[in-house]
């Protein structure tokens, strides 16, 4: 079993090159399938839910190689429509194949989507789409299942910003006929990778960006190659790093523009921070300042990054509040850093964080992915040896954290115990 051992209290400095983003990547693989050629993807991350979804390509008859952070994926021999039970359970990006798979193949099928379980997870929007676009949804116990004869362009209401069905609307809706317009549609900065990833393939979508957006449907895709953008959460989650160990660090090939809610947030907390052309100088003298935000939907704070910052705020001088608007297990964390003496106390969807430092290292058990990235961070800012257990969440969307903040001077290494 493998086991991230942390020895904290030391400053960090130097350079961290920031991996592709996980969030932008899934969808872009799964939008491959609504093409038959031959698609390249550069900059993609070495994580597992990326090895995850590649299976499933491989066992629907896609021939992908993937050497280094390129991509080469051979859509022409596409031939099932069914999602393998085994990595449909492992994450929830699975889910999103339906809407390309019934644009190409005129039917999908999958299991119940697994992934981190950070709250109920419900898929009733992608599915209510779906069939508003004149699919037949038949979704029973524990499978999924779509057909087509013909998607139809229509006008989708979204009542949350999903950012999962607004991915599956857009991708069925570029192989449906007429025009389909995504009313309330998420404006999370993986939304307008993927709009701008299809319009590359052929696709013709207007108001990228905003929450309305409109598909003219049924052009011809061709072949393409595209970059994913840096990871913004693995930005942030080294930024909550820095704010917890201090020090003076520099993050190359980040989306600074999609960073704004996550600076704001860490340069309210004392940090010192520079964003120009796609790199970050961040500095960090003292302890954190205490720190008061609400999770939401992009623009507001990312919910991927609450338990980083539940970690840097448990070593603030002073009182934080940190409120939990879309996940509501989210903060399951919380008693893992009660573990190294953070003193949290969680009131609803709020958790109220009276900082301490330095906190004390411990044997705890990462509950989800970024939960996990978060016990590395508080970690950092312990007295004595934290031993972090449940690395198979953590590289799900991390290539190589120890790696990362070794590469800055964290003592910090991935052992097998
Ligand atoms: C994606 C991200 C995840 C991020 C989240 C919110 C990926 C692979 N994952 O997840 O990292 O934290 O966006 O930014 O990109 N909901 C429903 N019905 C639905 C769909 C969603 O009620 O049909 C609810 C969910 O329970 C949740 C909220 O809407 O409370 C947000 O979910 P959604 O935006 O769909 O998140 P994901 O796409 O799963």
């Amino acid at each position: 079993m493998s086991v991230i051992r942390v020895r904290g209290l030391q400053n960090l400095h130097g350079e961290i090159r920031i991996q592709g983003s996980k969030n932008a990547v899934l969808p872009l693989m799964a939008a491959a399938l609504l093409h038959s050629g031959i698609i390249v993807i550069t900059n993609v991350p070495r994580i597992q839910d990326v090895f995850c979804m590649l299976g499933i390509l491989e066992s629907l008859g896609c021939h992908c190689r993937f050497e280094g952070h390129e991509l080469m994926m051979d859509t022409r021999s596409l031939l099932l429509s069914r999602v393998p039970d085994v990595h449909g359970k492992q994450m929830r990006s699975s889910v999103i194949l339906l809407g390309p798979l019934l644009g190409r193949l005129h039917e999908a099928e999958t299991c119940y989507p697994g992934g981190c379980s950070i709250g109920r997870r419900p898929v009733d929007l992608h599915l209510s789409a779906l069939e508003k676009m004149g699919a037949e949804v038949w979704a029973k116990e524990d499978q999924i299942r779509v057909s087509a004869k013909a998607l139809h362009g229509s006008d989708i209401y979204l009542s949350f910003p999903s950012v999962g069905a607004t991915e599956n609307i857009l991708m069925a809706a570029t192989a449906s006929s007429g025009i389909t317009r995504i009313h309330g549609a998420a404006r999370e900065p993986e939304i307008e990778i993927l709009c701008r990833f299809l319009n590359a393939m052929g696709a013709a979508i207007d108001g990228i960006g905003s929450d309305l957006l409109t598909i003219h449907g049924g052009k011809p895709f061709h072949d393409v190659v595209f970059a994913v953008p840096g990871d913004r959460i693995v930005a942030g989650t080294y930024l909550g790093a820095l704010m917890a160990a201090g020090g003076n660090i520099r993050l190359l090939g980040v989306p600074t523009e999609h960073m704004g809610g996550t600076l704001a947030a860490v340069r309210g907390m004392g940090c010192e921070v520079k964003a120009q052309h796609g790199d970050i100088c961040a500095c960090m003298k003292e302890r954190p300042r205490p720190v008061s935000l609400c999770t939401g939907p992009y623009p507001e704070f990312s919910t991927d990054l609450q338990s980083v910052m539940l970690a840097a705020a448990s070593v603030a001088q002073g009182r934080s509040r940190i409120r939990e608007n879309v996940f509501e297990e989210r903060f399951a964390t919380a008693q893992e850093l009660q573990k190294m003496g953070a003193h949290i106390i969680i009131k609803g969807k709020t958790a109220l964080v009276t900082g301490t430092y330095p906190l004390a290292g411990g044997v705890v058990q990462a509950r989800d992915l970024r939960g996990g990235a978060a016990l590395v961070v508080a970690g950092l800012a312990a007295e004595g040896e934290s031993r972090i257990y449940g690395y198979s969440y953590i590289s799900r969307g991390y290539e190589d954290i120890s790696r990362d903040l070794a590469a800055v001077g964290a003592d910090l290494s991935l052992e097998e115990d």
